[in-house]
């Protein structure tokens, strides 16, 4: 467990990135940081390497991995025929949170890395300390957040321990991550790219640089399969059961009061605006509704939260689905496994 300080100059030479370089390198499995959740990194191009990875966080071996790189033209090493719309989202995104599926070129990574496919995906990640370790390491990392499967996201180190401690070789402490949630996945096979995970790029900040973009309709309809396995799983989910509230604040205190009245204990997940009208037995604000971007940062910390409170149930409020606020909604229904209250029954659609 290394403690780094990502604002330091020359990080490759810092004996903790020199240590963690040299385990990735014999195929042990490392912790870091990235700018969106905490990632467990592999040598992408060893089975050995990749399987650690699956066993450590027990997770299903047919769910691929992003592929992890710290020069953009290290992409073309891995990928092949990346179209043009995918270069100009690279020129403008990357370092940043955005993850692409692109053509895989044969034989540059483990097939474990993207079982059964013919695509693979790739992403530069935006934190110093993430770059320093890839160069370091001198390899293509796979990485998975660095939670035990189907728990939310960590987005401090101290979160990877609890779910990891004991399974990996290593965790790079950077401090918070930042985003606080996953990059956006975007499938680049097609003409149109599709939104597979919505995540720290916005779609209207994609359309901005490329023009239209669809949105995997797994996403927006119960009953299809999704193009990214992983959004398959109910994930992200705290201990306790969720319920995403749509209604006035009156009405959510009166769903904590019944249930408290039955004896249950209950949280509420709030904004920094609403927490004062709530008496509740964990009262967690995720950040300020002036700007989505801190809900987002904080939401994976404040659902690990209330399992720490011991809260038997826990109401949440919803949020506008339109930018960062896509994919928090997204992250808090499946949290959620699909559980709404409304208010108006008319508002159920
Ligand atoms: O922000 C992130 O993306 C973090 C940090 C650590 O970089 N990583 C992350 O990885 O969230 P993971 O493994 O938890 O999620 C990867 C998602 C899964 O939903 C997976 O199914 C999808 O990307 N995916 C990976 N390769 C794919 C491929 N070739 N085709 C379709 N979906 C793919
Ligand atoms: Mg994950």
């Amino acid at each position: 467990y290394w403690v780094v300080d990502k604002q330091l100059e020359q990080l490759e030479d810092y004996p903790q990135i020199k240590e963690a370089a040299k385990l990735l390198q014999e195929n042990e499995v490392v912790a870091f940081p990235t700018e969106t959740v905490y990632g467990l990194g592999a040598n992408a191009k060893s089975d050995e390497a990749v399987d650690k990875i699956y066993q450590a966080k027990g997770r299903p071996s047919d769910n691929p991995l992003i592929v992890h790189i710290a020069k953009i033209e290290q992409v073309d090493e891995i990928a092949e025929d990346i179209s043009e719309t995918a270069r100009s989202l690279i020129a403008h995104f990357w370092p940043g949170p955005l993850t692409l599926v692109l053509k895989k070129k044969a034989n540059a990574v483990s097939e474990k890395v993207t079982p059964g496919r013919n695509t693979v995906a790739v992403r530069m990640p935006d934190h110093p300390l993430a770059l320093a370790l890839i160069r370091r390491a001198n390899l293509p990392l796979a990485a998975p957040s660095a939670n035990l499967s189907g728990k939310p996201s960590p987005t401090l180190a101290g979160h990877v321990s609890d779910d990891l401690s004991g399974r990996v070789a290593g965790i790079l402490d950077g401090g918070a991550t930042g985003v606080g949630l996953e990059s956006t996945v975007l499938d680049c096979t097609d003409e149109i790219p599709i939104i597979l995970r919505p995540g720290g790029v916005t779609k209207e900040q994609l359309e901005e640089i490329c023009g239209k973009v669809e949105i995997d309709r797994a996403l927006l309809e119960e009953g299809q399969a999704p193009k990214a396995p992983g959004m398959k799983y109910k994930h992200y989910a705290p201990t306790a059961p969720l319920y995403i509230v749509n209604g006035t604040l009156r009405f959510m205190q009166a769903l904590i009061a019944k249930k408290q009245q039955e004896g249950y204990r209950v949280g509420v997940l709030t904004t920094n605006e609403n927490e004062v009208s709530y008496v509740a037995d964990a009262v967690i604000s995720c950040g300020t509704l002036q700007d989505l971007r801190t809900v987002a940062s904080n939401l994976y910390e404040a659902l690990r939260l209330f399992d720490k409170r011991g809260v038997d149930v826990i109401y949440s409020e919803d949020f506008p689905s339109v930018g960062i606020g896509q994919a928090i909604m997204n992250r808090l229904e499946k949290a959620a496994a699909h559980k709404f209250i409304y208010e108006n029954e008319g508002q159920n659609e």
